[in-house]
């Protein structure tokens, strides 16, 4: 196998991302640079990604993301093999914006156009900071998505199960809401939980009665406006540690569901008897020490690694599209300009 160097882009939400990966024969990929312009700020009065801001600032950005990404890794597009660009699934103005982009590179450049699905480009990470390989189990927790999959081969993957209605992230930005703590939801309803009781709430644990990898969080959210509104007219307002005892159970509920389904995901997985097993999780609530500790007792007990890519690489990227490209290029994919991005485009 020759040495590959790849351009990955990436604008399905609400970064923009570009990066170059490259695999020297027989060796580790590489990260060679890694650029990703968040917009955060310019979504933040709206509580939440409004699609036409987003598809602007990808346009307005991309480039940019580009030539950084080539000028970082000390490269000219003449030495890159090939484009690789998030087709889907996402909105359909930042992926627009993506495919137009790669489009207008192969084009200009002479280079191969390769389209990639980005919830594989979540999956495959693990093989870029790892090498681990096929078939592992990975679970894929983030503000977006939420699902378990068996990875099998590069264009092939199983769903185990997913959630139903809200995402986790999703889940903990709501809380974070419903408290009045500040956005991303993540890591602020985890610093309060710090300080809380777990066991103070009975939260629902949704679906943990039901049979099967499926998930849900949307029940959870509702039953803590619940609390909340119970303690607000009782006592005309939430101390400190009614928000850090209300953290520390919903975090706890989280946790609880989502190990439990991660075991029920790793006893089919391991049903088939994998040569080197292995437990990968992906996207941001990975960033959750309570919840990562839970995964990893979870992988420990099945017999299975457990992994963690780096947090950077666990939220959205661009060096995640460019090695699911590098290995889709591998096998000898190609797009060509035909390509059209995919607002639903499930694995
Ligand atoms: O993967 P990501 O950056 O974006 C996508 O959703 O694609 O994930 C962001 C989500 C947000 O909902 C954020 O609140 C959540 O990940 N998150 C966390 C933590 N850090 C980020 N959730 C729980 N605990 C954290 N420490
Ligand atoms: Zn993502």
């Amino acid at each position: 196998a020759d040495t590959l160097t790849v351009l990955g882009l990436e604008s399905s939400c609400d970064d923009t991302a570009a990066a170059v990966v490259r695999q020297r024969a027989g060796g580790r990929p590489e990260i060679l640079s890694s650029i990703v312009a968040g917009q955060t700020e310019l979504h933040a009065a709206f509580g939440g990604v409004v699609p036409e801001i987003a598809a602007r600032a990808h346009v307005e950005k991309l480039d940019l993301c580009v030539e950084a990404a080539l000028s970082e890794a000390g490269l000219r597009l003449s030495a890159i093999d090939a484009v690789a660009v998030t087709a889907g699934p996402g909105l359909i103005g930042g992926l627009l914006a993506g495919v137009m982009m790669a489009k207008g590179i192969a084009a200009g450049a002479g280079l191969p156009l390769v389209g990639v699905n980005h919830l594989a480009g979540h999956a495959l990470t693990p093989r870029l900071t790892d090498g681990l390989a096929f078939p592992y189990l990975v679970l894929l927790v983030s503000g977006g998505h939420c699902q378990f999959l068996m990875a099998r081969g590069v264009e092939d993957f199983t769903r185990l199960g997913g959630t139903i209605d809200d995402a986790p992230g999703e889940a903990f930005d709501k809380t974070a809401r419903i408290l009045g703590l500040p956005q991303p939801g993540g890591p602020s309803v985890e610093a309060a939980a710090r300080a809380g009781d777990p066991r103070r709430f009975a939260l629902p644990r949704p679906l943990l009665d039901r049979p099967g990898c499926d998930l849900s969080f949307s029940g959870l959210k509702t039953a803590l406006l619940r609390e909340r509104d119970r303690l607000m007219e009782a006592q005309g307002g939430l101390t400190e540690q009614d928000r850090a005892d209300l953290c520390a159970s919903f975090q706890a509920a989280v946790t609880e569901v989502l190990a439990e389904k991660s075991r029920r995901a790793l006893a089919l997985y391991m049903a088939e008897a994998p040569a080197e097993p292995a437990f990968a999780v992906a996207g941001g609530v990975a960033a959750n020490a309570t919840i990562r500790a839970a995964l990893e007792a979870v992988a420990a007990e099945a017999g299975a690694r457990f992994l963690a890519p780096p947090l950077s690489l666990c939220t959205d990227n661009a060096a995640m599209i460019a090695w699911a490209g590098l290995e889709r290029f591998r096998l000898g994919r190609r797009d060509d300009m035909t390509l059209s991005a995919r607002p639903r485009w499930p694995l």
